[in-house]
């Protein structure tokens, strides 16, 4: 329960900057978005549900590729995310995508109901990732497909270590408890699919993406960009003093310049995507049978 309270409020105030900056967040993920797509088998036809959509990626996505013939429903446990996705779809006039507020790890649907489940850089914040994946599991129609991406070691992604590195050097940044909630808690290759497997997902697999972080900005809009999205920055920001944070965001603009050129900013990559299949009804036992409903 208290896990709950913190996550609300820790994402709560971040959806406004998710939101304000929703168009360039799209366009710099798209890979991403793609790399799930296909991961999960996402075609015309079917019924799809996005776990921690956020302020609606890549469940928007998805509406738009499938059109009318498909359905799509993101969830998040923050309302004002969730209303900041519905805001979009109307905008957009997708209306083949619903939003609802949900724990990831207490989902209000029932058993069999959707084709794929994917979620794209969610399942590392969650408080219980094992019950989350047990009820993606239950959603799912036998054979439906799961793909999820988190982020591979920080090392690898100039995108956050960039600026890091930089904030180390004015605030203490000690190592996140172990297994706790935090960006980087997937990014041992293999520990999220062995979760996956253990959850009872059948085929899991892991694969490397490498691509690049592209955005038609300069870096003093992406140092706005990400000092407003990430929760932990914005915290680390606010403790400094005036002159601090001008010194900070002048280093800061200083590393960036080898990520940046006339064209905007770009960064080499890595996610992981793991995936898997809730089994199919003949390699179901009984006793999941029963806990999943009616085939
Ligand atoms: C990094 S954002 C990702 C948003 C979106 N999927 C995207 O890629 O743009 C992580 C999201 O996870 C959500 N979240 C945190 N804990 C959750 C939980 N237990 N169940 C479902 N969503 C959760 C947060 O509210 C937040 O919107």
């Amino acid at each position: 329960m208290q896990k709950n309270i913190e996550v609300i409020s820790q994402w709560t105030e971040s959806a406004q900057y998710w939101e304000k900056h929703r168009k360039i967040i799209r366009h710099m993920f798209a890979p991403v978005t793609q790399a799930l797509m296909k991961a999960a088998a996402i075609t015309r036809r079917g019924a799809f549900l996005d776990l921690a959509t956020g302020p609606g990626e890549p469940a928007l996505s998805i509406a738009e590729l499938i059109g009318s013939e498909g359905t799509v429903v993101g969830t998040d446990p923050v309302a004002e995310m969730v209303e900041a996705a519905r805001r979009e779809g109307e905008r957009r006039g997708l209306h083949n995508a619903t939003f609802e507020v949900a724990f990831a790890e207490n989902l209000p649907f029932p058993a069999n109901s959707f084709d794929a489940v994917v979620s794209r850089f969610g399942v590392m914040f969650f408080a219980s990732p094992a019950d989350a994946l047990r009820e993606c599991l239950r959603v799912l129609k036998p054979g439906g497909r799961i793909a999820m991406a988190v982020w591979h070691f920080v090392e690898k992604n100039p995108f956050h270590y960039t600026v890091a590195q930089v904030l180390e050097r004015y605030v203490d940044s000690p190592p996140p408890a172990p297994d706790s909630p935090d960006a980087f808690r997937f990014a041992s290759p293999g520990k999220l699919q062995a979760v996956l497997s253990a959850a009872g997902a059948a085929a899991t697999s892991e694969r490397l993406l490498r691509f690049s972080i592209e955005a038609p900005i300069s870096v003093e809009s992406f140092w706005t960009l990400r000092s407003e999205m990430s929760e932990k920055l914005r915290r680390k920001i606010a403790a400094l003093s005036k002159q601090q944070i001008s010194a900070l965001k002048h280093e800061v603009l200083e590393s960036l310049k080898t990520y940046s050129s006339e064209q905007g900013i770009s960064f080499p990559a890595e996610v992981l995507i793991v995936s898997g299949r809730k089994e199919r009804a003949h390699e179901l036992n009984r006793e999941q049978l029963s806990s999943g409903g009616t085939l």
